[in-house]
């Protein structure tokens, strides 16, 4: 059975007093939930050791991620942090390979396969972020750009514990554009990715979970979560609500 999550791309939002009153509402909300949803919160670096004491303390079941890691494992690398330094404060999760990691900080997939090398050694499950931009998806390319976002990637991963890898589809031009993919759109990515897996990895096609990402919110995420590819989502702007939050996790 794959594991359906939902998972809360806060990126460079709250301040600290926020980010705790979110992870706290967030927290309590939760308690209610059937437990075959796999909830995850990546606030920013800084909020991370007061959020996790917090998770910590109410025994929630809410998991923390962390939103990047270094592609290093230590030492001189002024503003980087290790995925020793996010397991040791209690990070389950990074988000790898986000397309604002991709575009505005030039991160290839060279890079990308050293941070999930990295995370999978340290005991972190990366989700790892693919999808296509506007202009490929309009040129009929959005297939093969994902495919070699795999390829370069989750291909190269040798002598790993695979299942530990959450893949997060999200086409950039749904990114904070309030634009979705249809459902049907997300489902044919969604199934094309299992497949392209599924080729060099056979037994792990049926078990990674695919998340869908890019103006995902309660009113479009039943119609999403009820496509059979479709394992949950990567939220970004609607993780800043817990009550909208909490409405997509119940969506399944
Ligand atoms: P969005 O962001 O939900 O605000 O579109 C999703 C993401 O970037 O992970």
């Amino acid at each position: 059975m794959r594991k359906k999550i939902v998972a809360g791309n806060w990126k460079m939002n709250t301040s600290i007093a926020e980010g705790t009153l979110l992870a706290k509402q967030i927290s309590f909300l939760t308690k209610e939930l059937e437990a075959n949803v796999e909830v995850i919160i990546a606030p920013p670096f800084t909020h991370l050791a007061g959020i996790s004491s917090l998770l910590k303390q109410e025994a929630s079941k809410v998991s923390l991620s962390a939103q990047n890691c270094a592609d290093q494992l230590s030492g001189a690398y002024t503003g980087e942090v290790s995925v020793k330094m996010l397991e040791d404060i209690g990070c389950k999760y990074v988000i790898i390979g986000h397309s604002e990691r991709r575009e505005y900080y030039g991160e290839t997939n060279a890079i990308l396969l050293k941070k999930i090398e990295l995370a999978l050694s340290a005991g972190l499950s990366p989700i790892y972020c693919v999808g296509e931009k506007l202009n490929e998806r309009e040129e009929n390319r959005h297939f093969e750009v994902v495919a070699e976002q795999i390829k370069e990637v989750l291909y190269m991963l040798k002598g790993f514990d695979m299942n530990r890898v959450v893949v997060a589809y999200e086409p950039v031009w749904a990114i904070g554009t309030g634009k979705t993919a249809t459902s049907d759109q997300a489902e044919e990515m969604h199934a094309y990715i299992r497949r392209v897996i599924g080729n060099k990895f056979p037994t792990l096609a049926d078990e990674i979970s695919i998340l869908y990402g890019g103006s995902c919110k309660p009113s479009n995420a039943v119609e999403l979560f009820g496509k059979e590819n479709v394992d949950g989502g990567l939220i970004g702007g609607a993780s800043l609500s817990a009550q909208d939050f909490i409405a997509i996790i119940k969506s399944f």
